[in-house]
């Protein structure tokens, strides 16, 4: 699927040249970001409508952004004030907004594949800010952004995901992409929140509960937030978890000397990574959020243009 037909719903349908064309553009739109004027035309007259059902800061504010920037009008949307708490279904409430004739939906929601049921009913492209625990296209491209920053290229990196994999569309999307790169991913996270099956996500992508294994040698040490709103069970012991699966300095000296640490936020200090990582020269995590924006100019100018 190209990304302009439906929107763009995730990464495990695009190609390797679809991605490198977003990201080619995304490199053209950063400077942007420090200029004394930041407001383009290329998107002027078109109507964006974003309209999350989960809690957002980063993503929401960053789609807003980018889109004002590339000169289009946006409405955004919580489904808290929305008639989505009056009962209306979800297929409802995109029609009617539909039929007010906006040019693209940016949509965020906690089912796993409501953008692309969506997609398949409505006349309008849909991009998928984050369904569930499947795809977070958006996030993986800015990921992969802020790496090539840091790096000349992909091919070859060992990229170390480590927390809640089993509830992170984040992993997932990121996977895919870096997967298609050929970048070994390794996976790692406590048994209860690694399922085995995601060895056979993408190629190249290992699992292991072992931090150790797998921050030995790794250019990149991404950390996931523990996604407490999708657990509906008791699945580690709270208290333990930093000292198994917490990123603390001492870790770093496993990793390649000039490792990259990531985060997609919002980070929780003390639980995932320690402060002194957060805020250390390997961080990346303010790096991410500037390109985010970046990423969705680029990405807003192919599906619309
Ligand atoms: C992520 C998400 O919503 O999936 N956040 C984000 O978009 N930057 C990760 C998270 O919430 O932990």
């Amino acid at each position: 699927m190209a990304v302009s037909d439906k929107g763009l719903l995730g990464i495990e349908e695009l190609s390797r040249e679809e991605i490198e064309a977003i990201l080619e553009r995304a490199k053209h739109f950063q400077p942007v970001q420090h200029q004394a004027v930041k407001k383009l035309e290329i998107l002027r007259g078109k109507m964006i409508v974003n309209l999350f059902f989960e809690s957002s800061t980063r993503t929401r504010t960053s789609f807003e952004i980018a889109a004002k920037r590339m000169g289009a009008d946006t409405v955004s949307i919580s489904a808290s004030g929305s008639s989505v708490s009056k009962g209306e279904s979800l297929v409802d409430t995109l029609n009617t907004l539909a039929a007010m004739r906006p040019d693209a939906i940016v949509m965020r929601h906690a089912a796993s594949g409501a953008p692309h049921f969506l997609a398949r009913h409505l006349p309008i492209p849909i991009i998928n800010a984050g369904d569930g625990t499947h795809e977070h296209p958006t996030q993986a491209l800015l990921d992969a952004l802020t790496i090539l920053d840091k790096r000349p290229s992909l091919e070859g990196l060992r990229v170390a995901i480590i927390g809640d994999i089993a509830h992170s569309r984040v992993a997932r999307s990121n996977a895919h992409l870096l997967s298609k790169f050929g970048v070994e991913v390794v996976l790692c996270g406590p048994s209860t929140l690694l399922p085995r099956e995601l060895e056979h996500l993408a190629p190249n992508v290992h699992l292991t509960w072992d931090m150790n294994e797998a921050i030995t040698d790794a250019d990149v040490i991404m950390m996931l937030r523990v996604q407490l709103e999708r657990q509906h069970e008791v699945l580690f012991p709270a208290s333990e978890y930093f000292r198994f699966y917490g990123l603390a300095q001492e870790h770093i000296d496993r990793a390649k000397p000039d490792v990259i640490v990531m985060h997609p936020g919002p980070i929780n200090r003390g639980r995932e990574l320690s402060s002194e990582v957060a805020d250390s020269q390997s961080s990346v995590i303010l790096n991410q959020v500037e390109n985010g924006v970046a990423v969705r100019m680029a990405v807003l100018e192919r599906v619309l243009n």
